[in-house]
């Protein structure tokens, strides 16, 4: 019955919008922070993904990346992120705003994706700002820790992800503050939803009148501001809601 009633709201979106986490990509086989399994349940998030702790010792931060960087860049787009871009190119969804940096609604076929705390596919030098891709870099993880950037004689390089104590990108911030305050329908995937200012956009659509659709594998905050909501896998009720829209 919910998935029916996530369907009907869909269907008549006229300015959808999705919240993806972590959970989205975890039947791609990247873990997710929180819960059974999570990154943070192993690694203290202030240690290894803060700012601070990277220009302290970039090389420890480098190794941890190393290991999610290698199951990252082999990861494939899952039914999830199929039914996420076929709710965009069905005009059900005008964008995704993901806290993932993963990369994969990108390679699933959503066009407009908003990523807010900035993309893994890539690494910068923090002194001339040059950014490689980062696959060239994992490849010599093995022989340069930390890794060092090709162009300017060996400063560091930092992948081009929102570490803990940085600011979100502006331009993605603003973009995803802007849908969210006209959004009809807010979709949120996959999420924990403890993390601001990404939390700030279901928020801000429910401040302006948008009705919520929560598909997560547990319980989040905000479920019982949401019209509707499915405990459940996203990779499988997903696909069930593009086929509920479809028939
Ligand atoms: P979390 O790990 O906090 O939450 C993931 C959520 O996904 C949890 O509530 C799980 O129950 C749920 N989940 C797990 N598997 C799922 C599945 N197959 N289908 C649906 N839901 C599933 O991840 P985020 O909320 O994305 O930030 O975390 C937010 C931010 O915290 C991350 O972007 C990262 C992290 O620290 C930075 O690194 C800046």
């Amino acid at each position: 019955m919910t998935a029916e009633r996530a369907a009907e709201l869909l269907r008549g979106a006229r300015h959808g919008l999705a919240l993806t986490g972590a959970g989205v990509s975890a039947e791609s086989g990247i873990p997710t922070f929180r819960g059974e399994g999570g990154v943070w349940t192993r690694y203290d998030p202030v240690k290894v993904a803060s700012i601070e702790a990277f220009l302290a010792d970039p090389a420890e931060y480098w190794r941890v990346s190393k290991e999610r960087g290698r199951v990252a860049l082999a990861a494939r787009p899952n039914p999830g992120h199929l039914a996420l871009a076929s709710l965009e190119q069905g005009g059900h969804l005008v964008a995704v705003v993901t806290q993932n940096t993963d990369g994969l609604h990108r390679d699933a076929g959503t066009r407009r994706l908003i990523e807010l705390h900035g993309s893994g596919r890539t690494v910068e030098c923090l002194t001339c700002g040059r950014t490689e891709p980062r696959a060239d870099v994992q490849a010599r993880l093995d022989v340069e820790m930390p890794p060092r950037c090709k162009h300017c004689g060996g400063a560091i390089l930092k992948p081009t992800v929102v570490l803990f104590g940085e600011q979100m990108p502006a331009a993605a911030t603003r973009e995803a503050f802007e849908l969210a305050a006209k959004t009809d329908v807010m979709l949120v995937v996959g999420t924990s939803l403890v993390v601001y200012p990404a939390a700030e956009v279901p928020l801000l659509a429910l401040r302006s009148g948008a009705r919520m659709i929560v598909v997560n594998a547990e319980a989040t905050p905000f479920d019982a501001l949401a019209e509707v909501v499915i405990h459940g896998r996203s990779g499988e009720v997903l696909p069930e809601i593009v086929r509920l829209i479809d028939g």
